[in-house]
C-alpha cells in the first residue's frame, strides 16, 4: 500500500505482519540506543487539524526512531486560520516533497482526500468519526501480547460508539482477526446501523462486559454533542462509568484499555483504570512501536524506494 487511510484497507494477514513488525520495534524502544535508519533522508509531515497528545507525539517519536526529518505542523498558527483550505494546505505541503504526511481532521473522509491530492504516502492519524488505524493497532497489540491472540476473545467497546473513530476501527480489526465484540452504550450513543456491523449491542454495562476479556472504554466526547443530547456526567457515570463493582462481572484475567484522554469520574473511576488490570499506560508505548511499523511498512512503496 502507499497510504494508510483505514483498517477496511487492511487483510488479516497484512495485520498480523503489521503487528509482528511492531512487536520487534517494542524491543528497540526499550533500550538505550534506539536510532534506525529505514527513513535516513525522507521528510514526514505531521499535520494535526484537532488536539493530540499520544498520537502525535509518538508520530514524532516514531519517525525520528526510524531517521526521518520530522517536522510537526502547528495549524492553530498556519495560514489554516486565514482561511486557506484543507487541499491548498496540501498542495502548499506538496511543493516542499515530503515523503510521508501524518494527518488529522475534523472531518471523516478528509485525510482520503488529501491522499489523492498529494504524492506522498498518506497516514490516517484520526479522521472525524471515520477511522484511527494506528490506534486499532495499537489496542490489538497489546491485546496480543496478554492474551496471546485475537480470535475468540471476548473484548467490550463501552461508551459514546457514537462519536468514536477508535470504536469504529477496533470493530473492524478485532472482527478481521476473529475476535467477539460487543458494544456497550445507551441508544443516544449507538451510530443508527450499528447492528449490521457484525456486533453484539449491549444497552446494559453489566451485561456488556460479563465474562469479557478485555473491557475497552471510550471518552464521552462532549464537543462533539450539543443541547439535550449531552448526558449528564453524574448519570453517565452512574450507568456506563466502569468501577471497580462492575468490573468484577468481567473474567478476572480481564484488561482494561482506554485509549485516551480519560474522563476520569465520567467514563472510568482512577480506582481501575490505575489499577492492575489497567494496560492504558501499555498502550501508549505500544502507539510508538506500531507507528514505526506502519512507518517502515510503507517505506518500501516511498518514491525512489
Ligand atoms: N488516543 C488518541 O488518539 O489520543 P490523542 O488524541 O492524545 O492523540
Amino acid at each position: 500500500h502507499r497510504h494508510l487511510l483505514g483498517i477496511d484497507q487492511l487483510s488479516p494477514v497484512e495485520i498480523s505482519g503489521l503487528l509482528d513488525l511492531a512487536d520487534g520495534f517494542v524491543d528497540i524502544n526499550r533500550q538505550v540506543e534506539k536510532k534506525l535508519s529505514t527513513l535516513r533522508g525522507r521528510t514526514q509531515i505531521n499535520l494535526f487539524f484537532e488536539a493530540s497528545t499520544r498520537t502525535q507525539s509518538s508520530f514524532e517519536l516514531a519517525g525520528k526512531r526510524l531517521g526521518a526529518d520530522v517536522m510537526n505542523m502547528s495549524v492553530g498558527s498556519s495560514s489554516v486560520k486565514k482561511g486557506e483550505t484543507l487541499l491548498d494546505t496540501a498542495v502548499t505541503l506538496h511543493a516542499m516533497h515530503p515523503d510521508l504526511i501524518v494527518v488529522r481532521h475534523h472531518a471523516a473522509g478528509a485525510v482520503e482526500l488529501l491522499a489523492r491530492k498529494v504524492g506522498c504516502s498518506v497516514v490516517n492519524a484520526g479522521d472525524g468519526a471515520h477511522e484511527h488505524p494506528t490506534q486499532a493497532l495499537l489496542d490489538a497489540l497489546t491485546i496480543r501480547r496478554h492474551k496471546g491472540a485475537l480470535q475468540g476473545l471476548i473484548v467490550a467497546i463501552c461508551g459514546d460508539v457514537l462519536h468514536s473513530r477508535v470504536a469504529r476501527s477496533n470493530i473492524l480489526l478485532l472482527n478481521a482477526m476473529g475476535a467477539r465484540v460487543r458494544v456497550v452504550a445507551p441508544s443516544t450513543l449507538l451510530p443508527a446501523a450499528i447492528d449490521r456491523i457484525g456486533v453484539e449491542v449491549h444497552r446494559d454495562i453489566r451485561s456488556g462486559i460479563r465474562d469479557a476479556d478485555v473491557v475497552m472504554m471510550l471518552r464521552l466526547q462532549r464537543e462533539r454533542m450539543s443541547g439535550a443530547f449531552v448526558p449528564s456526567v453524574r448519570e453517565y457515570f452512574h450507568y456506563f462509568g466502569l468501577d471497580a463493582a462492575k468490573l468484577t462481572l468481567a473474567r478476572p484475567d480481564a484488561l482494561v484499555m482506554h485509549p485516551g484522554p480519560m474522563n476520569r469520574g465520567v467514563e472510568i473511576d482512577s480506582d481501575v483504570a490505575d489499577g492492575p488490570q489497567s494496560v492504558i499506560r501499555e498502550q501508549v508505548e505500544m502507539g510508538v512501536a506500531v507507528r514505526m511499523a506502519v512507518l517502515e511498512a510503507l517505506a518500501s512503496n516511498l518514491p525512489n524506494a
